[in-house]
C-alpha cells in the first residue's frame, strides 16, 4: 500500500511546487517610475496581476509597502543618469509615469522633458541590451482635426501647468529625434480624471484625439489606461511612435 502511495504523493508535491513557482511564458521585468502615483500605481497592479515582475521606483521607497509578490521598490531619481542606469539595466521595459516642475516652470525643466533625455542617454549607454520605454504623455499634445491641443487651449507662460504640458511636448520631440531608442509615448485622448472601472475595452490611435459619436474626446478610465499600457508592453505595436487610447 505504502509503495503505491509514494509516487502519488511525489506527484502531488511536484504539482504544488510548480503552482507555487508558476510564471507565465511572457513574463517581463518592468521598471515603473512613478509607482506611487495615480497612474503608476495602477500600472504596477495591472502588471503584477498578469504575472510580471515589477520594480517600482520612488524617491522615498521606505514609505512604500512591498508585500505584493513579484514586487520590489528601489530608491531612484528619473533625472539622474547614474541612478537610472543602475536600475533599468537588465529590465525588459521601463514605464516613466512621473510629474515634476522645475524652479522656473520652464518646459525644459519639467521632469518629463528631463527624464526623456536621461532615458535616451541611458539607452545609448546600454546599447542593444537597452530596455524599451513607455513614457506617459499629455493629452494636449494630440491633434484634433490637425490642430494641436496645446494651441487650441493655450496655457499661461510661467505657470506650473504651462511647464508641465509643454514639457510633455518636448519629451515627445526628444524621442522623435532618436533612431536607436525603443520608445513609445502614451497619450490618452482625455476624460481620464475619474475612478472608472477596468473594462479592458478601448480603441487605440496615433496622433489625433479619439472622439465619441458627438465629436468629444473619448475618455478612458485610469484603470483601462493601465490595462492599455501593459497590453502595449505585452504586444508591442507602437515602438518608435506616439499612441493614444480612448473608448
Ligand atoms: N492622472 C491622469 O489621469 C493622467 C492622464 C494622462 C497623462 N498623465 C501623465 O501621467 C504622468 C503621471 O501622472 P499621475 O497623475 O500618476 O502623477 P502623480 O500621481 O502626481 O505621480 C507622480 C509620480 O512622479 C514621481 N516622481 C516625482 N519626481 C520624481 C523623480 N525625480 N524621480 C522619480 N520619480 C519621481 C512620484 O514618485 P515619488 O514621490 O514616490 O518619488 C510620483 O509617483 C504625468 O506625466 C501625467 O501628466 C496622467
Amino acid at each position: 500500500m505504502k509503495a503505491k502511495l509514494l509516487p502519488a504523493l511525489l506527484r502531488c508535491v511536484a504539482f504544488s511546487f510548480a503552482v507555487a513557482t508558476f510564471t507565465p511564458a511572457h513574463a517581463a521585468t518592468i521598471v515603473v517610475y512613478g509607482a506611487t502615483g495615480k497612474i503608476g500605481s495602477l500600472i504596477v497592479d495591472e502588471a503584477l496581476a498578469r504575472g510580471h515582475k515589477v520594480i517600482g521606483v520612488s524617491r522615498t521607497p521606505e514609505k512604500v509597502p512591498t508585500t505584493k509578490p513579484n514586487f520590489s521598490i528601489v530608491a531612484g531619481d528619473a533625472s539622474n543618469l547614474d541612478s537610472m542606469l543602475s536600475i533599468i539595466k537588465g529590465a525588459d521595459a521601463v514605464i516613466l509615469s512621473v510629474r515634476g516642475s522645475g524652479p522656473n516652470n520652464f518646459p525644459e525643466e519639467s521632469l518629463d522633458a528631463v527624464a526623456s533625455k536621461v532615458f535616451i542617454a541611458a539607452s545609448r549607454r546600454l546599447g542593444k541590451d537597452a530596455p524599451r520605454v513607455l513614457h506617459l504623455g499629455g493629452g494636449s499634445t494630440l491633434y484634433t482635426k490637425g490642430v494641436l491641443g496645446l494651441d487650441a487651449r493655450p496655457s499661461t507662460e510661467g505657470t506650473a501647468q504651462h511647464g508641465l504640458v509643454w514639457g510633455h511636448w518636448l519629451a515627445l520631440q526628444n524621442y522623435r529625434a532618436t533612431t536607436s531608442v525603443k520608445w513609445t509615448v502614451f497619450c490618452p485622448s482625455g476624460g481620464y480624471e475619474n475612478d472608472g472601472p477596468r473594462t479592458g475595452k478601448y480603441r487605440t490611435g496615433w496622433d489625433e484625439v479619439l472622439t465619441d459619436k458627438d465629436g468629444r474626446p473619448a475618455g478612458i478610465s485610469q484603470r483601462d489606461m493601465a490595462a492599455a499600457v501593459i497590453d502595449e508592453i505585452e504586444h508591442p505595436k507602437s515602438i518608435g511612435r506616439r499612441m493614444t487610447v480612448g473608448y
